[in-house]
């Protein structure tokens, strides 16, 4: 079990890929989750509902470029993302219905420059 590394490929939202997902982590007594792919409201929400339960408490779900919440509207004019529509926006509504987590704001003041403010979610039950 200790040390394996898998690669699973294909969408994250995948219903199939969050299967074999879940089925990778049987077994394991702590889990951290990263996302990081596509970065719209609805995708992110996604994933969060698909990854975020499969965090174990005390541990984190790490969502990544919720600064695209504070970037200027032209910054990604090539992308389906920007102020409005991004991570951060999701990890917001997310939060409204799943107490179980709370944004780390100890984390950002750490890091004091990061791609992921409010986007350090620590699993608190
Ligand atoms: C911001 S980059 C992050 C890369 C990765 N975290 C790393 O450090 O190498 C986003 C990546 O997500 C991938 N991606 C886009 N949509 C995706 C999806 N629906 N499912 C999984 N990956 C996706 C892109 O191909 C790209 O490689």
């Amino acid at each position: 079990m200790a040390n394996r590394i898998q690669l699973i490929q294909g969408s994250s939202i995948d219903p199939e890929i969050i299967s074999r997902v879940h089925a990778m982590t049987d077994g394991h007594q702590r889990i951290l989750v990263c996302l990081d792919s596509n970065h719209t409201h609805e995708h992110v929400l996604a994933e969060l509902e698909a990854y975020a339960p499969l965090v174990t408490p005390g541990s984190y779900c790490v969502v990544f470029d919720t600064i695209i919440e504070d970037m200027p509207a032209d910054m990604f004019p090539n992308r389906p993302w920007g102020p409005g529509d991004n991570p951060k926006t999701a990890v917001h509504q997310y939060l409204k219905t799943h107490p179980e987590f709370e944004i780390d704001k100890q984390i950002d003041h750490k890091l004091l420059i990061s791609v992921a403010p409010d986007g350090y979610l620590r699993r608190v039950a």
